[in-house]
């Protein structure tokens, strides 16, 4: 982003902080930071570094639209700015406050195979608390409740994982056409196919190709050739190993959320591996 906007000069006609025009809104451990960064590498588009949290926090919000307008990177007229805040998938104001800054925009989601990202949650929040020098419990003891064996559903990673819950309050607001759903777990093996179809939905041109992205074996995922000599991965909180999970716990929650992922596909007519 640095290199890119240091070839242009401040003076640059037409070069502003502009409000996005996509916003990709979730969901969390799906592969959001990876699909911004490899969207970063397109000439057309300009992306913000931080997650904003503008349309799921109440103060920020109240800030008004030209301090969010303002969190964003520098642009020229004819590129694309892209926003990336998870948060606003799973709040129920979000999509009206999205649609009322700009009722044309483009949202981008993507999915993952639902007890993938429930564990990858789960990992994430654990190594959170590991640098706070605190403990998790074991997942099988967060994620089953003792009394019933059931899935325990007021588990925050579990909730977030029903995906049709959530995704009906934007459909409530935005047409289909308008949301863009990325198979996650392609973008893991195949980031590039995924992209195209992104492209396409942006209506700019493919420029995000295996010439500027390679898989890593170290890694075991997809990195970025940024230019000539420079190559560069996500940080170690991408991709981290999930901890081994009991057999019987993740047929419970696959079972858990089969009914889920059917009223998923019924809402956005769309298969995944999982669905
Ligand atoms: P895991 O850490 O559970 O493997 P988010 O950025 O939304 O938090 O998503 C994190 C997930 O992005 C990671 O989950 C990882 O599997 C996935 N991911 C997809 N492409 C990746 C890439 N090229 N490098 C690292 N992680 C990637």
């Amino acid at each position: 982003e640095r290199a890119r906007l240091s070839s242009y000069n401040s003076s640059s006609p037409g070069l502003a902080q502009r409000l996005p025009s996509c916003i990709i809104i979730g969901v969390r451990k799906c592969g959001t930071r990876a699909l911004l960064e490899f969207l970063n590498l397109h000439p057309d588009i300009v992306t913000a570094e931080d997650e904003i949290h503008f349309f799921n926090d109440d103060e920020r919000y109240r800030m008004g639209l030209d301090w969010y307008r303002r969190r964003m990177p520098h642009s020229l007229s004819h590129q694309i700015t892209i926003e990336k805040t998870p948060g606003y998938f799973i709040s129920p104001i979000a999509p009206s406050r999205v649609h009322r800054m700009n009722s044309s925009i483009k949202l981008i989601v993507l999915l993952r195979h639902p007890t993938i990202r429930t564990v990858s949650d789960y990992t994430q929040i654990y190594f959170n608390k590991l640098y706070k020098n605190e403990t998790l419990d074991a997942f099988e003891d967060i994620a089953i409740e003792k009394e019933t064996g059931g899935v325990n559903t007021r588990y925050k990673a579990v909730q977030i994982s029903m995906y049709h819950q959530h995704f009906r309050n934007w459909l409530e607001v935005f047409p289909r056409h308008q949301i863009h759903v990325v198979d996650g777990d392609r973008l893991i093996t195949d980031p590039v196919s995924e992209i195209e179809q992104i492209e396409d939905f942006l209506g700019i041109s493919h420029r995000v190709t295996y010439n500027i992205l390679y898989y890593n074996s170290t890694r075991g995922f997809y990195c970025m050739k940024v230019n000539s000599t420079y190559e560069r991965c996500l940080g170690a909180s991408k991709g981290r190993k999930h901890p081994d999970i009991e057999d019987s716990v993740i047929r419970k929650l696959n079972r858990f959320f089969t009914p889920h992922n059917k009223q998923l596909f019924d809402l956005l007519h769309r298969r995944f591996r999982w669905t």
